[in-house]
């Protein structure tokens, strides 16, 4: 047992979806995320860049006393999984290798795309973790950084016809072609809904709440679940502005945010 809070990070509001599907999971856990807001997106960002950034958020969140990491950021997952998995104070993982696992659990023909940033389209992560548990799959990948600026912004509304454009684009190469899709940007299952639109047909697959089942079942093999009967509570903490992060958090969040729950984070003191 050990009541210290799980850690989370992303670059923005993408990584509420692990936080939201870890509180469904692990009720009594107590949580820190980080929003690396000041440096979103990082999907542009070079291998490099996101080593540096990957071990300042990491530091953070060891920090703040975290038990263990969660990156809840398809962009790191598959870029410097290695930074995170060395730096963290405890346990860590990222959310590549559970939603690759779901993909493959759930495809009836073995056609799965991927849908994220360029850096994570570029880094080849999520193919090279499903074709090592279906050798057979065929993988279709596709970068694109016109959706985390809309999700950042609190927009994914279906009826909202810049949001339907984008993921329109975004959702192209995969028409007829894939029967799974990994929306394997966190910021994407917000989007999940007009991409359900665009492709009936596919099974969606959440990156975040992939990453935060496999969470949930590192802290149960360690031994670093918290208490039960208890239930635990939320903090955040944001590199950018905090007000915007609690407007956009506000719609993503069951039960929605307190304001005085969303505190700045310095992470050039890192
Ligand atoms: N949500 C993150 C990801 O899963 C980062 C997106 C970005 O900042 O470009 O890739």
């Amino acid at each position: 047992m050990d009541s210290r809070p799980v850690g989370i990070f992303d670059s923005g509001v993408g990584g509420l979806t692990a936080v939201r599907s870890l509180r469904a999971l692990l009720p009594a856990e107590d949580i820190v995320f980080l929003a690396d807001t000041a440096r979103v997106p990082y999907g542009g960002r070079s291998a490099a860049e996101l080593r540096g950034i990957a071990a300042g958020d990491t530091r953070f969140l060891n920090a703040l006393g975290a038990k263990a990491v969660l990156a809840a950021c398809g962009t790191v997952s598959s870029n410097c999984p290695e930074t995170v998995l060395a730096l963290a104070a405890g346990p860590a993982c990222g959310v590549v290798a559970a939603a690759a696992r779901e993909a493959v659990r759930v495809s009836r023909g073995g056609r799965i795309g991927v849908v994220a940033t360029e850096a994570t389209a570029r880094a080849g992560a999520f193919e090279r973790e499903i074709l090592a548990l279906a050798p057979g799959a065929r993988v279709i990948t596709h970068g694109t950084a016109e959706l985390v600026p809309l999700a950042e912004a609190g927009r994914t509304d279906v009826n909202d016809a810049a949001v339907r454009g984008a993921v329109r684009r975004a959702a192209e190469p995969f028409r007829g072609e894939a029967d799974t899709l990994i929306l394997g940007c966190t910021h994407f299952p917000l989007l999940a809904e007009a991409f359900r639109l665009e492709l009936p047909e596919a099974e969606l697959v959440d990156s975040g709440a992939a990453g935060a089942k496999a969470m949930a079942e590192l802290l149960r093999e360690r031994g670093l679940l918290a208490p039960e009967g208890r239930r635990g509570g939320a903090e955040f903490f944001v590199s950018g502005s905090r007000e915007g992060f609690a407007r956009a958090a506000a719609l993503f969040l069951p039960g929605g945010i307190d304001p005085a729950r969303v505190h700045g984070a310095d992470l050039t003191q890192k």
